[in-house]
């Protein structure tokens, strides 16, 4: 019964080392497959995702070494076959950078139908739009999707919608396919930059990640790297709204404060202080928070990997608060668990309308995805009373040693296994 428990009601106080960024480790480990050299990663966050992404390389033959706990040494010299159906890697989404990835280096790809949160429906239709300008053939048979290729050849492809995952994907399978691609309407998320870095540094030939036209000139091989990932904007801006709802002061280390612009901006609307530094930024949470609207956009727009933490936040802020999420149909499914705790939230669509309470009480809760476990975490930390939170196996897909990082902060939470556990909990917690 792996579960979190959580005394509410203390404030975070604090700093906190921030990891690397989970959806860019997941695309560069894919990538890091398209040489035959050997490519050490650093920062790699030690997270399920991450994980499993290891071991369906590990399946196919490459070779892969954990230096220590945050840096892995990938050889694919000796791949031996170019078929990806672990059992782990059906679970997660980022799958389907094999397909960009092993369709770059060998022309040919076939890889399970990715999983990944519930969260609405999340086609793949413009990674294939993307594969087919290219020249390759996509189908989809027995639950794989294959694509192959004679050769591939440099194409130019309009993304109907702004999508993170097919910018990736297109974008490692064109950078060994002949002559120039370019990619418009492109996602210009920290992480498709930091992919893109990663290639280059690998001798790919990408221009212009981070705007809406990439331009990617083909080239007939990558050698080995030497790479730092980025750090996670999402598991920051997690920890920025923990210090917002339990009216804290948190430092989160190791980030890019210009990846938080939009998350430091919100919270400065809803009354906190940021203070950036170089590599940090300050959290305090001294007055009142009050209501605002928020919209998800692609970034440099609000993040949809923030939508369920600031909702949590809202649900604590006097007044009234709109928050609109324009990225996925189906991402306001722990609405009915904050309602438990107390929440005051009503959710029309693809919008909430929150009607701000002064105070969250425990309950017993579960996670729905990974987000919103996170999310929920942070609620129950404000929360009067215990709360426990189950399916935390979502919350482990995205944050390593969340309960550690937590309780470094000051706040009562643990991770139990049994109802022994629970009850030795709530007499230590009081
Ligand atoms: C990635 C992230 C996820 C984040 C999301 C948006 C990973 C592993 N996951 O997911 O955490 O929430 O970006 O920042 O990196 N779409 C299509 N057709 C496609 C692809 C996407 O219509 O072929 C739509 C989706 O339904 C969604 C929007 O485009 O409405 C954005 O999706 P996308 O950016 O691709 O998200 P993911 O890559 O799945």
């Amino acid at each position: 019964m792996e579960q979190y428990a959580i005394k509410g009601g203390n404030p975070l106080v604090g700093e906190v080392e921030i990891g690397g960024a989970k959806n860019a480790a997941l695309a560069i480990l894919a990538a890091a497959v398209m040489t035959e050299e050997t490519v050490i990663i650093e920062n790699v966050p030690d997270l399920r995702d991450t994980m499993a992404m290891l071991q369906a390389m590990k399946s196919i033959g490459i070779q892969v070494e954990q230096l220590n706990r945050h840096t892995v040494k990938i050889n694919a010299r000796n791949i031996s076959d170019l078929v990806i159906e672990d059992d782990c890697i059906k679970k997660i989404r980022a799958s389907y950078y094999f397909l960009g990835a092993l369709l770059g280096k060998y022309k040919k790809a076939e890889v399970a139908l990715p999983g990944g949160c519930n969260i609405g429906l999340r086609p793949i239709d413009q990674h294939i739009k993307g594969f087919r300008a290219l020249g390759a053939d996509v189908r989809i048979e027995h639950g794989l999707i294959i694509t192959e290729a004679q050769q591939l050849k440099g194409g130019h492809i309009y993304l109907d919608v702004v999508t993170v995952g097919a910018t990736i994907n297109v974008m490692m399978a064109a950078v060994m396919a002949e002559g120039q691609t370019i990619i418009e309407n492109a996602a210009k998320e920290p992480h498709v930059v930091d992919v893109a870095n990663f290639l280059n540094s690998m001798g790919a030939s990408v221009k212009g990640a981070g705007t809406d036209v990439i331009r990617i000139k083909g080239v007939q091989k990558l050698h080995g790297t030497e790479y730092a990932i980025i750090p996670d904007q999402i598991e920051a801006g997690t920890f920025m709204f923990a210090a917002a709802v339990t009216k804290g002061d948190v430092t989160v280390k190791n980030v890019i404060p210009k990846h938080l612009e939009s998350i430091s901006a919100k919270l400065m609307e809803i009354g906190c202080e940021v203070e950036e530094s170089d590599d940090a930024v300050r959290v305090v949470a001294a007055k009142p928070l009050t209501h605002t609207h928020v919209k998800t956009l692609p970034y440099p727009g609000f993040p949809t990997d923030m939508q369920p933490q600031i909702t949590v936040a809202l649900g604590l802020s006097r007044g009234t608060s709109i928050v609109t999420e324009s990225i996925f149909e189906n991402r306001f499914k722990y609405v009915d668990e904050l309602t438990r705790m107390g929440a005051s939230i009503k959710v029309e669509g693809n919008t909430a309308i929150i009607d701000g309470v002064p105070k969250y009480t425990g309950a017993s809760l579960t996670a729905p995805d990974l987000r919103a476990g996170a999310a929920l975490v942070t609620a129950a930390l404000a929360a009067e009373g215990i709360s426990t939170i189950d399916d935390i196996k979502f919350i482990e897909r995205g944050y390593e040693d969340f309960p550690q990082k937590l309780q470094g902060l000051g706040a009562q939470i643990e991770k139990v296994n049994t109802e022994r556990e629970l009850q030795k909990f709530r007499l230590k917690v009081g």
